[in-house]
């Protein structure tokens, strides 16, 4: 039987009844709650003008606040939560919030298209962080793209907020909603279906097992940012989706002496503060991932799940030896990342099986790692070429090293020729070059609308010598090769 969609809108309670499951938050917002002040700019996740906050509990029952992506959000995704649009913003009495004031006060808005979107970004960005400086505004709000402005207003505006007072009508009234949202969510899966389209979310990692044993063509879905777009780019109609983002258990991340231990459903903003604490030059990474919104949907698991030969976390989670526990029914099998990824988005998953964790072993004194993302922009795009490059030297001699690349096959890969090369000779300007020749053996990329062959052949090569350079003293002489040779 199929149950309705609960959430709070702003501060009123909900209910949709038969919703179709393949509708996005922003089409509900827009042509159901007549709603419009959320805009549609791309329908793909980019321009950040559909930019909601979805409010709900943490484990101290105190309220989160994460901007998303309105536009690739199923509406059965806000169940139990409190969506939180731009016209909610504003007191009872008209006076604006200090998010829209401050943009108002800074000239922040011009043909007002991206405003609602940024002003939602500010005002998670209000609930989040104390006066954040500049350097981490202009990180948030790399997922809110603006035409006209400029941005240097609206990050004055960021600054500017916090000067309008610090309180707003959504903190104080964070204990009665954080009741309400809780007697709104009710126990156990939940099952909508509308259009003849069915969404199960479960709330335990056995009850989504034994869902997916009983529905293994299911279309899972975590964060929804790659399985979003099937829908609203590609137009296709997914019959039956089982949703991972209500089963705590999965959204766990567990420090051990040995091992993090990230469940299948943790959100990116979530695991990247542990991988990050762990390993900087991935915490780097991590941060150009995407945007906000992207990484406060999307999920680890659905990454490497998704199996894109141009995911940035599976070249450099493969380089630390990540495992993968992989569930089916009451069934466990644990799988090296490597082994996962076996053709063009062809995984190892079997029909009904899920990832349920991903073990990262903790970082080792004597082992050195350099990731490093290639695209055309700095902020919110996806790699042409991503390299990490793991390594324990002693007395100058490459002791062990692990190579993963991105955009370089049609899967996510270990370079695991070039590192036979490297393993066992000094590290030097001549293994380096040894290592290079050996790089161009292994790959053939391909030439695709993000870069060329020759373009990616070069930049592989590029990092690895980016790799030695910053991993060594050396005064040998170095050198970053040009365009030209690389083609000879
Ligand atoms: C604007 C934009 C920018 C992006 N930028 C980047 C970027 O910089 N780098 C990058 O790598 N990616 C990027 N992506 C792609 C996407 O955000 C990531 O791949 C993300 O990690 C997907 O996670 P998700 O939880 O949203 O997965 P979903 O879309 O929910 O699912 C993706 C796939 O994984 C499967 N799946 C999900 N969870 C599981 C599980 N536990 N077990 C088995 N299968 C599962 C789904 O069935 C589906 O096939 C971007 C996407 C957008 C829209
Ligand atoms: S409409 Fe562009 S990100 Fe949603
Ligand atoms: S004010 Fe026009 S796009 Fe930003």
């Amino acid at each position: 039987m199929s149950e309705p969609v609960r959430f709070l809108l702003g501060f009123e309670e909900r209910e949709v009844h038969d919703a179709d499951p393949n509708m996005t938050v922003l089409q509900w917002l827009r042509t159901r709650a007549h709603q419009p002040g959320t805009k549609e700019g791309c329908a793909e996740g980019d321009c950040g003008a559909c930019t909601v906050v979805l409010a709900e509990p943490d484990d101290d029952g105190r309220l989160r606040y994460r901007a998303v992506n309105a536009c690739i959000l199923f509406l059965p995704a806000v169940h139990g939560k409190q969506l939180i649009a731009v016209e909610h913003l504003r007191e009872d009495d008209g006076t604006l919030h200090p998010a829209q004031q401050a943009m108002v006060d800074c000239h922040g808005s011009q043909c007002g298209f991206c405003t609602p979107g940024f002003v939602m970004s500010l005002f998670a960005l209000f609930h989040n962080e104390d006066r954040p400086d500049r350097q981490r505004i202009q990180d948030v709000l790399a997922g809110n793209l603006c035409r006209c402005t400029g941005y240097r207003p609206i990050i004055d505006a960021a600054q500017r907020m916090y000067e309008l007072g610090r309180g707003d009508r959504f903190a104080s009234a964070e204990t009665d909603t954080a009741r309400r949202l809780d007697a709104l969510r009710g126990d156990g899966t939940l099952a909508v279906s509308g259009s003849g389209r069915a969404y199960y979310a479960p709330r335990t990692v056995d009850a989504l097992a034994d869902l997916l044993a009983d529905l293994p063509d299911a279309t899972i879905v975590a964060g929804g940012t790659d399985v979003g777009l099937w829908v609203t780019k590609q137009h296709r109609r997914l019959e039956t989706l089982v949703a991972t983002g209500e089963v705590a258990e999965m959204k766990t991340i567990v420090e051990g002496p040995e091992v993090i231990d990230i469940g299948g459903a943790a959100t990116h903003s979530d695991a990247m503060d542990v991988l990050g604490r762990h390993y900087p030059d991935f915490g780097e990474l991590l941060r150009r991932f995407a945007s906000v919104q992207i990484r406060n949907s999307g999920t680890l698991g659905g990454n490497i799940a998704n199996a894109s030969p141009i995911g940035d976390s599976m070249p450099v989670l493969i380089t630390l030896d990540t495992e993968l526990v992989l569930r089916r029914g009451r069934e466990q099998r644990t799988l090296p990342m490597d082994q996962f990824f076996l053709d063009y988005r062809r995984t190892a998953l079997q029909p009904g099986e899920f990832v349920e964790r991903i073990r990262v072993p903790v970082a080792s004194g004597d082992w050195q790692l350099r990731c490093y993302k290639l695209s055309k922009r700095f902020d919110q795009d996806i790699s042409a070429v991503c390299a990490a490059f793991n390594l324990r030297l002693a007395d100058g001699v490459v002791q062990d090293i692990r190579i993963g690349f991105g955009g370089m096959a049609a899967v996510p890969v270990r370079a695991r020729q070039t590192e036979e090369v490297l393993r066992g000779q000094p590290w030097s300007d001549d293994t380096v070059a040894a290592a290079e020749r050996a790089l161009e053996a292994e790959f053939s990329p391909l030439t695709d609308m993000r870069a060329s062959a020759g373009y990616r052949m070069l930049s592989a090569r590029n990092l690895l010598r980016k790799c030695y350079l910053e991993t060594t003293n050396s005064s040998a002489p170095t050198r970053v090769l040009e365009h030209e040779e690389a083609l000879v």
